[in-house]
């Protein structure tokens, strides 16, 4: 069967009313001198992504943005639905609110992202937390402004979820939170389901941004400064496939590697089943793109992953991996494992740990496995106790503090070209990151964050590095 292509849409000119309504509204409704909003994301970089946006309709609306919740006329939790101790803590932060909605009632509390894309989590927020106001999906940013005009207009309570029209809004007005780091989303949703996960359930099918959007996104970007630019996808290697005239992710980056200017380029996550050679010589002849590469394995075992529908075993995984070593000089490799996904044995477990001490990962995520409602994981057996999994995990942990140590301290002496990304509030020390994406901390003027530096390493701690300016 061949799928139709996803259409593509701007945000409309009445969604651009609303934003001149909403800002009528406020004019009257503000605490303060101007209305401000609070907005906070839990999750990956792809909810950092969406709430930029929604802080770029907010700022079209006359919103300003405040740190202090106490502060706000709008309070927002962008949220995430990937593991349970993720949705608990935003139970627990909305639980919160409570007081402050008592101190200021005429504050309006709103929760939008991939937890309220779940029915029951929508429902259990309309019955536990009446002064939460507005809700809305994933699926529902683009009209983002129309939802927040009918709460403000007549004060009802307004819900909104579980409308996947598996279109690409382009035109939604962007407010970056930072001025040299940015990320730039090339595609949404996911086609995998692998069996533990919640994501294709929340964020939809996977659809594809349009090369020559992203290009010219990537060009302004780059042209107003911002010097370390991700790309961003669940599984940025399978872009372009759905698009009317398919486009492979690796001639995508290597457009945007030829043009000027003094940047860097990474992109994640990458899925090991289309990690193609292809793409490894696009990274290894680029000019701008960070040798790194984020490649989630999830587990060591053959067993496991073909349960977790992965679609790759641990003999591809690591040819991809080793060919990525051989061509890229000094590469960077980071991933991500879940430990004690249903059935998971010891023996299974190990080879997991013979993976990692195989590829030698500069870093690793590491998480244990959390039923997530709904998939086909939840309903699988798993006979092993939580106590067993943590003790695991422990060991996992352990393993990989020895290798990273290890990586660290050779690279003692080398000269490494940073990024100076901020100030420690502690020691005042600056934080750096290299390109393989290894946090480099050094003594420095302030004024140099947001430049790159050539520094000198002097001494290794674990997986942070220590430096000198040269
Ligand atoms: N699209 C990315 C990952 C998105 S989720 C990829 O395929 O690599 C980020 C990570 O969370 C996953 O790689 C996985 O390691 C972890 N994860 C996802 N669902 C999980 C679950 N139910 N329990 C524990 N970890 C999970
Ligand atoms: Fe989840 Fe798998 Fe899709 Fe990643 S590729 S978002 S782990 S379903
Ligand atoms: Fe979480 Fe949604 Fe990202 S579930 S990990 S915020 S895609």
């Amino acid at each position: 069967m061949t799928e139709m292509p996803f259409r593509s849409e701007t945000l409309s000119e009445k969604q651009r009313e609303y934003m001149k309504l909403i800002a009528e509204i406020m004019e009257i409704r503000k605490r303060g001198e101007r209305p401000l909003a609070f907005v906070r994301t839990y999750g990956c970089q792809q909810n950092v992504a969406d709430s930029e946006r929604i802080k770029g309709m907010l700022e079209g609306s006359g919103f300003g943005f405040t740190d202090t919740p106490d502060d706000a006329d709008f309070i927002l939790f962008n949220t995430c639905a990937v593991r349970e101790h993720a949705e608990d803590r935003v139970f627990g932060n909305v639980g919160a609110l409570k007081n402050l909605k008592r101190r200021h009632p005429q504050i309006l509390i709103a929760l939008c992202g991939c937890m309220m894309e779940q029915e029951h989590v929508a429902e259990r927020i309309y019955n536990s937390f009446p002064f939460v106001g507005l809700v809305f999906g994933t699926h529902s940013l683009h009209h983002f402004p129309e939802l927040l005009y009918s709460n403000l207009v007549d004060g009802r309570r307004v819900f909104e979820r579980g409308v996947d029209d598996k279109k690409v809004y382009e035109g939604i007005p962007v407010h970056r939170d930072g001025s040299f780091k940015g990320w730039l989303p090339i595609m949404y949703g996911c086609n995998n389901f692998c069996t533990y996960c919640i994501v294709p359930y929340v964020r939809g099918r996977e659809r594809s941004r349009e090369k020559d959007v992203i290009l010219s996104e990537a060009s302004q970007m780059i042209k107003s400064g911002y010097k370390d630019i991700t790309l961003l996808g669940q599984n940025v290697n399978s872009y372009g496939k759905t698009l009317e005239t398919p486009v492979t992710f690796a001639s995508l980056l290597g457009k945007i590697d030829e043009m000027d200017g003094d940047y860097w380029l990474r992109f994640m996550t990458s899925h090991p089943k289309d990690c193609s050679r292809e793409l490894i010589d696009t990274i290894a002849g680029g000019k701008h793109i960070s040798r790194h590469l984020h490649l989630p394995f999830q587990s060591g075992s053959d067993r496991i992953l073909k349960a977790m529908n992965r679609h790759y075993d641990r003999k591809k995984y690591l040819e991809t991996v080793n060919y990525a070593k051989e061509r890229i000089e000094n590469v960077s490799l980071t991933s991500d494992i879940i430990v004690g996904f249903p059935g998971e044995t010891y023996e299974d477990f190990k080879q997991t740990l013979s993976l990692i001490r195989e590829v030698e990962f500069t870093s690793l995520f590491t998480f244990i496995f959390s039923p997530r409602k709904g998939t086909p994981a939840e309903k699988m057996d798993d006979p092993i106790p939580a106590s067993e999994k943590s003790k695991w995990f422990r060991e996992l942990l352990d393993v990989q503090e020895e290798i990273a140590a290890k990586r660290c301290a050779s690279m003692v002496g080398q000269t490494e070209r940073v990024l100076i990304e901020g100030e420690k509030e502690k020691t005042g020390e600056l934080n750096a990151r290299t390109s393989g994406n290894i946090i480099v901390e050094l003594e420095g003027d302030p004024e140099l964050i947001g430049t790159f530096q050539n520094v000198k390493i002097t001494q290794a701690r674990n997986w942070i590095l220590k430096g000198e300016l040269i």
